[in-house]
């Protein structure tokens, strides 16, 4: 439906001339302005829209809000920091809760990923993790040790580091050359359609690393960098033995091991890490997201304490900096006291626990839609699950598109990308609101046309 100017204006307060200076990021901006989708307030499970609709978050806003929207907690520990320290230098000076923050995050890692550089999104902490990557091999008398290797659908935030190792091509086609990466092939292999969790096949596709070695040899060859589960390209869990085998290969050639956890980190995978849930550790972890609950926008990079450790031994006089790098909002103190609340929350109101309760029927649920229209495939791990549907002629995300809108009109927000329909509830969902997001997803997808 397009609206009038005086339509838009009655359900949002703003004209159409308002609308238009927002250039809206990943959005389609001409089809949004003329049928504004906004959201003016939340509550837990649910957003409001301007014209007073609840619509259920089926994405936990961006993957971020998994304990529900306005959280008492977080508000109140941000109202109060904001009332002590609204700003403090992140270089060179640094404000207590900075160092709580960091400390409180290494009970959710893994065994010796103990070192916690902040950044102020999940694109800022993948740039620090791929230049750490390679100023730790420098640092250690190994500098042609640069290449890069990412992924085939991965995606790893926006910025140019990010987009070069990731590998969903409308990200890249438009920014010319990228920093200098190659790309291990995705694991969406046709025979494991309607895999339920973890796939049975594809551990093999991990030797393809081997080969890229056998290439471009380790000593050029800095990390490999993968998302334990792919989210953006559409929930591709991995499939069984495969991340163990590529720990393997970068033990055995002296490549570190990155593992984008933008998304998995801190409970949606039902534990407290994808790297705890998949029984693999890397060597450095990147994080976002689910860490503030979404409240205040900050990233965080993990690294096993010999690579920080490795800077200390080779940062020269005391007064030096040992890594030139670091962001104006690096923990920033109202972040920092939302990160708290919100760990506090994952852990009081047992939250991991509750993603691992639901998990089943959330499943069992999204699988129930097999044999739908035009549904190609159906993926699923923790509380995060997509769908594929087969490409109308001549346009390949016209389907998901058309769901979205769907689902939107009955009350349901669920996000598309590609040729996926994409779903990531709230920890806080309750049993019936499942079904009902499955009905109404089910429903949209069989109002579709045939053809
Ligand atoms: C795996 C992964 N890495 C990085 C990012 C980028 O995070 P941000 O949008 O906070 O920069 C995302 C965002 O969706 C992501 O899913």
């Amino acid at each position: 439906m397009v609206m009038t100017d005086t339509q838009t204006s009655q359900l949002s307060g703003l004209s159409q001339q308002e609308l238009q200076a927002y250039w809206m990021p990943y959005s389609g901006n001409r089809q949004f302005k003329k049928d504004p989708r906004l959201l003016v307030s939340a509550q837990g499970n649910y957003y409001t829209d301007a014209t007073g609709r609840k619509i259920f978050d089926g994405l936990s806003g961006l993957w971020t809000c998994g304990a529900g929207h306005n959280r008492p907690e977080i508000i109140e520990a941000i109202t109060k920091q904001m009332q002590i320290l609204d700003y403090a230098p992140s270089f060179q000076f640094a404000h207590p809760k900075a160092f709580e923050l960091a400390h409180r995050i290494t009970d959710f890692m893994p065994t010796g990923l103990n070192r916690v550089f902040f950044t102020g999104s999940g694109s800022e902490a993948v740039e620090t993790a791929l230049k750490i990557a390679r100023a730790y091999w420098r640092k250690k008398g190994q500098a042609s040790k640069t290449l890069l290797i990412g992924r085939s659908k991965g995606y790893h935030g926006a910025n140019f580091g990010g987009i070069s190792v990731g590998g969903i091509g409308p990200n890249r086609v438009l920014y010319g050359k990228g920093v200098d990466a190659v790309h291990l092939p995705h694991t969406m292999l046709a025979s494991n359609a309607f895999s339920q969790g973890m796939p049975e096949k594809g551990e093999h596709l991990a030797d393809e690393l081997e080969n890229m070695i056998a290439l471009h040899d380790a000593s050029n060859i800095a990390a490999v960098i993968v998302e334990p589960l792919s989210g953006s390209a559409g929930v591709i869990p991995p499939p069984k033995g495969y991340l163990q085998r590529l720990r393997q290969l970068c033990d055995k050639h002296n490549i570190l091991l990155i593992f984008d956890e933008v998304i998995t980190a801190f409970g949606r995978m039902g534990a407290k890490t994808g790297a705890e849930a998949f029984g693999v550790t890397p060597d450095m972890m990147t994080t976002a997201k689910q860490l503030t609950n979404g409240a205040v926008p900050m990233g965080a990079l993990i690294a096993r304490q010999d690579i920080y450790d490795t800077f200390m031994e080779h940062g020269g006089p005391e007064y030096m900096l040992e890594l030139s790098h670091g962001y104006t909002y690096s923990a920033h103190p109202l972040a920092c006291a939302a990160a708290l609340a919100s760990l506090d929350i994952l852990e009081n109101d047992q939250l991991i626990d509750r993603v691992q309760t639901l998990s089943p029927l959330f499943e069992r649920q999204l699988h129930s839609l097999k044999g739908g229209k035009h549904i190609t495939d159906i993926r699923n791990y923790g509380l995060a699950g997509a769908l594929t549907l087969a490409s109308a002629p001549n346009e390949p995300a016209l389907r998901p598109f058309q769901v979205a809108m769907k689902c939107w009109e009955k009350g349901f927000y669920v996000r598309y990308g590609g040729d996926t329909v994409q779903l990531g509830i709230p920890f806080t969902t309750e049993a019936d609101e499942v079904d009902r997001l499955i009905n109404a997803l089910g429903d949209a997808i069989n109002e579709l046309d045939d053809d």
